[in-house]
This record gives structure tokens, C-alpha cells and sequence, in this order.
């Protein structure tokens, strides 16, 4: 059994999606499981640059087969229109992608109600990507709204749903927003019929085709969106997505049994970001934060917004290990840190006076943490073009040997920059 998942232990962003694409060459098949168009991973593979938000990162090889299994939320708009920026950039889509017919389908009303939704909440809001991934898995678990991709190619009851579905959710926006634009059910209907038709050759049960491929002895690699703390049951809720982004997800969003995995990487930044709204301890809201967001170009790939940076924080990606069951470590951005003088760690929290290396489940409490840090001299060189550990200076080794300590597992890849080159494997993978 060598399957692999790759999950991030922090509040998403962590390059997971570099570590998907250096690890597509020992697997057969890349699988998406939850999350939508809302995640973004950017992967510079052979001199070129390319911006994934729905498809798996296995699409930029041809001989993966990549999956986006069923507990994935698809808007069928975006997804044509990544398929259609990767052809422009020579990369083709055919026969190697899989989609699940259960999972199920963003729709214009939920993009609509979110912006209203989120609008209401004011200084409060989520600060979603406002692509609709809440208010979708919201009518999943509500049922009476929800509809799958397979419901597409059943045409009659569809249109008769989405007629009922849009004259509801029209009555509801009214009465939330008087000014909004009421939905044309015809044109939904008519636009997701002619999606229907040009995402129909993808379309398939993607957890038997998962469960024929273990098998036969194929390789999985799962690919996890956003990060543990932002986990719908574990993260920092309210402020969270509405998935399980944790290494929880993958049974639920897959189908296939944790048991089937052999190796869970927990993906690390070797400081924090945050982009949207909730409490964030070790936030640097000065000019060490804005160096590491320059220097890390720390802007969302999404919607672009800046993302909030700030030291490591030990208490919050040793939770985020513990609930996804990592065995291992992959340190990204390391090359971030290069020219500070000193770093810091966070390795517990002051909360009303006591100290705990617990993880709050009540953001009041969270947003109440004073860090308590361990300060580690910088190391102050370029480290972009070493190619093992050993050639670290001692300070960086010492940065990483904490970071392992803190979180009780072992750091196996670190990763010094954008191109697949400047990336450190410990052993062989
Ligand atoms: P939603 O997933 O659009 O509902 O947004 C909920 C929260 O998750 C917001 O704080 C978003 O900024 C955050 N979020 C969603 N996707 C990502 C991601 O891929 N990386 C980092 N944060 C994300």
C-alpha cells in the first residue's frame, strides 16, 4: 500500500501544491475531495506557471488520472473555464479527469446569498472567497435545494427542480435584500444543460473508479484544500470553511478508507498566514509582517487579497497535525525567513493569565491568546540553491529541529523556493 495524503496543518496557503506536484510521478491517480473553487494552489512546473483552484494538481500530467471525488462542490462555469486556461497554456484535459456524479453543484443563488449573507454580518464577516462553497454545502446538508452532477442529465426533473429551487431562493433574497436581482430560472436551466453537455465525458462514480484503481494496486494521492484550521467541525469556527479540509475529510469526501494510506504529509509555511476574518494570534501587523508578505508574495491566488502574516505558531499546527493524523512534516518557505535577524516560534498560549499548549475552541478564548515565543537567532544567508540539509547553516537546522520538536514529527521535505529544484527531501521518498 504506498498512497499518500497531503493536508495543511495551518489556515490554508501552506504550497501544498507543490508538494502534490513533486509527488505525482510515484502515483497513479490525484484525488480532490472537498472544497470548491475557493482553494488556489500555484505550481511552476517546467518554466511555467499555472493557477489551479478546482482541478487536482495531477492535471498538468497527462498520464495521472486526477479525480475530483464526491465531496467536492463544483461550479461548472469555473471549471470550464480552468480546463480552457490550461489549453491555452498546452496543457490538454481529456480521458485523465474524473468527476464525481455525486458531488454537487454551485449554483448562481448561492454565490448570491453569500454576498448578502456576509454583507449582514458586517464587521463580523467570514471574509469568504464569496464563490458560493458555504451556502452550497449548506443546501447539501439542508437537502431540499441541493442538486448533484448526475441530476444534470436527467433534464426534465432538473429544469422542474431548479424552476422550484430559484422561485424559493428569489423569495428569500427578496426578504433578506429587497434590491437584489431576483434569478432567471430559464437561463440557469438552459446554462447548466449546455455544462451538462461539455463536462459529460468527465462524468463518472468516481468511488467505484477509486476503489477498482486500490484494487489493481494503483497509487493514490490524495490532495487536501485549505488547511486543518480551517476544518467546518475542528478549525477556528465560525471563521472557517464549510468542509472538512483536515486529513477528517478525506473518508467522507473520497470514499476510499483512511486504513488505504500509508503516508499523511502535514504541510507547514515556516511562519502563518491567514487570509479572511478570525482571530490569528502570532499576527504581525507591522513591518516584519509586511517584509514576510512581500518577500513570501503573500497575496491570495483566489481573489488577491493580502494575506495576514505572522511567526509559526507551534500550538496551532501541532493541533492542526494531531486532528489530521500526520506522520510527517513538509516545510514550505523556508527561503521567507532568510534575511531576518532573528525568528521567533509560538510555543504556547496565555489565556486569562494561565498557560496552555491546549488549542481553544472558542474563538473568544482564541482571540484572548497572548503568544509565548521562543526566540532563535536568524540565519541570514541565502539558502535558495543548497540541495541538502546538512549545507544549512546551523541556525536554519536549529529553526527546523524546533519546528519537528514542537509538533513530535519529523520534518521530511523543506521546501527553499518556487521551482521543483529547491526543494530538500530528508530520505528517499
Ligand atoms: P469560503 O471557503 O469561501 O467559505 O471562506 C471561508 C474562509 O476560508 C475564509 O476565511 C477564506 O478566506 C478561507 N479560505 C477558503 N479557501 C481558502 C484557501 O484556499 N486558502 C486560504 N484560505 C481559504
Amino acid at each position: 500500500m504506498s498512497s499518500t495524503a497531503v493536508i495543511g496543518l495551518q489556515w490554508g496557503d501552506e504550497a501544498k501544491g507543490k508538494i502534490v506536484d513533486l509527488l505525482t510521478d510515484q502515483h497513479d491517480v490525484v484525488v480532490r475531495y472537498q472544497g470548491g473553487n475557493n482553494a488556489g494552489h500555484t505550481v511552476v512546473c517546467n518554466g511555467s506557471t499555472y493557477k489551479l483552484s478546482l482541478l487536482p494538481v495531477g492535471v498538468l500530467r497527462p498520464q495521472i488520472i486526477s479525480v475530483i471525488a464526491t465531496g467536492v462542490v463544483i461550479n461548472p462555469q469555473a471549471l470550464l473555464s480552468e480546463i480552457d486556461q490550461l489549453r491555452s497554456q498546452k496543457i490538454s484535459v481529456g480521458r485523465n479527469l474524473l468527476i464525481s456524479d455525486r458531488a454537487h453543484l454551485i449554483f448562481p443563488y448561492h454565490i448570491a446569498e453569500e454576498i448578502v449573507l456576509e454583507e449582514s454580518r458586517g464587521e463580523s464577516a467570514i471574509g469568504t472567497t464569496r464563490r458560493g462553497i458555504g451556502t452550497c454545502y449548506r443546501d447539501k446538508a439542508g437537502r431540499t435545494h441541493a442538486i448533484r452532477v448526475g441530476d444534470l442529465y436527467h433534464s426534465e426533473t432538473f429544469a422542474a427542480r431548479i424552476k422550484d429551487i430559484v422561485a424559493q431562493k428569489n423569495t428569500m433574497l427578496r426578504a433578506l435584500a429587497p434590491n437584489v436581482q431576483p434569478l432567471d430560472a430559464g437561463k440557469i436551466t438552459a446554462d447548466y444543460l449546455s455544462y451538462a453537455d461539455a463536462i459529460k465525458g468527465y462524468v463518472t462514480d468516481t468511488t467505484s473508479f477509486l476503489h477498482k484503481a486500490l484494487a489493481a494496486g494503483k497509487r493514490l494521492l490524495f490532495e487536501g484544500a485549505q488547511g486543518s484550521l480551517l476544518d467546518l467541525d475542528h478549525g477556528t469556527f465560525p471563521y472557517v470553511t464549510s468542509s472538512s479540509s483536515s486529513g477528517c475529510g478525506i473518508h467522507s469526501g473520497s470514499g476510499v478508507p483512511e486504513r488505504n494510506i500509508s503516508r499523511m504529509i502535514g504541510v507547514v509555511k515556516a511562519y502563518t498566514t491567514r487570509v479572511g476574518g478570525g482571530p490569528f494570534p502570532t499576527e504581525l501587523d507591522n513591518e516584519i509582517g509586511q517584509h514576510i508578505r512581500d518577500v513570501g508574495h503573500e497575496y491570495g491566488t483566489v481573489t488577491g487579497r493580502p494575506r495576514r502574516c505572522g511567526w509559526f505558531d507551534a500550538v496551532a499546527a501541532s493541533y492542526g497535525a494531531r486532528i489530521s493524523g500526520v506522520d510527517q512534516l513538509a516545510v514550505m518557505l523556508l527561503d521567507v525567513l532568510c534575511q531576518l535577524d532573528e525568528v521567533k516560534i509560538c510555543t504556547a498560549y496565555e489565556i486569562n493569565g494561565a498557560q496552555t499548549t491546549d488549542f481553544p475552541s472558542q474563538v473568544e478564548d482564541l482571540a484572548r491568546a497572548r503568544p509565548v515565543y521562543r526566540t532563535l537567532p536568524g540565519w541570514k544567508c541565502d539558502i535558495t540553491r543548497m540541495k541538502r540539509l546538512d549545507d544549512f547553516p546551523k541556525q536554519a537546522r536549529a529553526y527546523l529541529d524546533a519546528l519537528s520538536e514542537l509538533i513530535g514529527k519529523p520534518v521530511e521535505i523543506v521546501s527553499i523556493g518556487p521551482d521543483r529544484e529547491q526543494t530538500i527531501f530528508r530520505s528517499k521518498v
